[in-house]
């Protein structure tokens, strides 16, 4: 398999947005009660968090926290999780068949983010069981300084300052069935619209994010984004898009072809956008908060709610997804996806954060370790975040899959980062053969040449190698000792090879 790929410096397609390295914390499972939260675990600390926790969320280097859902935002009584916590309410959590405790709430999440390094809230409305007043009020407490019912109980609750929430998903798939509430796209649009009108009289500096469609392959697919844009187009900053992958009757070939299926999501979603746009002749800009994304093997047994009118578990083992080599190498494609639609996805979410299909694992009283897909994640934020990325100009053998057909067998996107240097990022498709992937850089100003090339590459001859408590440093990065710049010295406009396993 042979790849090539130029970074051109004349074709610069977008600045890498700290939020594309967003992620996401849902109450379900084991991700905030265990995950997050854990009083009793010896690394809490004073507010019941585990340290380790935290520590890694730091290393893997997430920006924007989606909270508190997904499918539970659906049926969340806000107010439940603020004020003394031995007067919250116990309740049932209809989406995970679940009990909530509301131990930790809208305080505790903005504690907990500053400790991981001030990183910002993305905080969703209920758009199921509740609407307008439910949502203004939840503004009204959130950024209201004070001298009002809500933002004087936010100062008695603790919180002085107001929280200042820029970014508010207006519910969330709302267009999935089994999502509590459920619409169709014309009433969402106008309660959607109604809303963001609402908070906008609050707050004129909110930044809002519509939902669209919560996969590509929803039936009501274009349709939704076609209604939904026309009714709030002027009153939103974003459209969602979610999508998580996992290979279908064991057809690996396409499953590593997933990015394919995102960049085509993300074109369609784009299209929408600009049609939408063009027919209301507006001046306004919307673009795409892909704010789920994953390899998720839904329908397999970790993601089996608990059943029975007296069966609600708090915080059960659940969507506790093992993510093997093979799941890496889509998910590192995935990310090269969201980045080389840079221009496009202005903020994307990982999905989830903690135990729930999670980078992170957490035995309870136990450790905390890295799954596979941390180490794309981590390295990808660590080399991209700040930078530029350049249009991608690449051309590839292809691979053939039954799902997508021929696709190119390698991917790659390349960022100049803030100190100059070039960082690319790369995927080898193929399940059988090694790449040899060449890349042409761009000459450096005054002709000074690069001082030193390297690379780091995700590979296991097993692909079901894992990461477990039990073997927590199995699938990691490691040197790649073949990256070299071609002939004898890194002259201007100089030409990398690397082979990629
Ligand atoms: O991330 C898990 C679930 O996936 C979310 O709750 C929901 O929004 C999506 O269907």
């Amino acid at each position: 398999l042979a790849a090539h790929l130029t970074v051109d410096p004349a074709f610069e397609l977008a600045p890498v947005r700290d939020r594309l390295f967003g992620s996401f914390v849902e109450h379900l499972g084991r991700c905030v009660y265990g995950g997050l939260y854990e009083p009793d675990h010896p690394e809490a600390d004073e507010d019941g968090f585990r340290r380790d926790v935290i520590a890694l969320v730091r290393e893997l280097g997430v920006t924007t926290v989606r909270y508190p859902g997904g499918n539970f935002v659906s049926g969340y009584r806000w107010e439940d999780g603020v004020g003394p916590k031995d007067r919250r309410p116990r309740r049932l959590d209809t989406a995970w068949h679940s009990t909530e405790t509301n131990q930790f709430g809208l305080h505790e999440m903005a504690a907990w983010l500053r400790k991981t390094g001030g990183n910002e809230l993305m905080e969703a409305v209920n758009l199921g069981t509740r609407g307008l007043e439910d949502a203004l009020d939840l503004l009204e407490y959130a950024n209201v300084p004070g001298g009002t019912a809500l933002s004087d109980r936010r100062r008695a609750n603790g919180a002085e300052d107001p929280f200042n929430i820029r970014m508010w998903c207006l519910g969330n798939e709302m267009d999935g069935t089994w999502q509590l509430g459920h619409k169709n796209a014309h009433d969402y649009a106008t309660l959607a619209a109604d809303v963001a009108r609402g908070m906008r009289q609050i707050d004129p500096d909110v930044e809002l994010v519509v939902c669209g469609s919560s996969s590509h392959g929803m039936p009501t697919f274009g349709e939704w984004e076609e209604t939904v844009l026309a009714k709030t187009y002027d009153l939103v900053d974003y459209v969602s898009c979610h999508a998580y992958y996992q290979p279908h009757d064991g057809d690996v070939a396409s499953f590593l072809a997933s990015g394919v299926d995102m960049d085509g999501f993300i074109r369609e979603v784009g299209a929408a956008i600009d049609a939408t746009k063009a027919r209301l002749k507006s001046g306004h800009d919307v673009a795409i908060s892909f704010d789920e994304w994953n390899v998720w093997y839904q329908g397999c047994e970790p993601s089996k709610v608990p059943e029975g009118i007296g069966n609600w578990p708090v915080a059960p083992h659940l969507l506790e997804d093992v993510y093997s080599a093979l799941d890496a190498v889509v998910f590192g494609d995935l990310m090269i996806t969201l980045l080389a639609n840079a221009d496009r996805v202005h903020a994307a979410s990982l999905a989830q954060l903690v135990n729930v299909i999670a980078p992170i694992m957490t035995a309870p009283g136990g450790p905390a370790w890295r799954q596979t897909t941390f180490h794309p994640f981590a390295l990808t934020a660590r080399l991209a975040r700040g930078g530029t990325v350049f249009t991608p100009k690449i051309s590839s053998d292809a691979v053939h899959t039954d799902r997508y057909g021929d696709v190119p067998g390698v991917d790659a996107v390349a960022v100049r980062r803030a100190d100059g240097g070039i960082a690319v990022f790369a995927v080898n498709r193929s399940q059988d053969a090694a790449a040899d992937f060449e890349i042409t850089l761009p000459g450096q100003a005054g002709g000074a040449g690069y001082r030193a090339v390297g690379a780091l590459t995700l590979h296991e001859d097993d692909m079901a190698a894992a990461n477990t408590l039990e073997h927590p440093d199995r699938v990691i990065p490691r040197t790649n000792p073949t990256a070299a710049f071609a002939g004898d010295s890194p002259e201007a406009a100089p030409t990398v090879r690397v082979t990629l396993p």
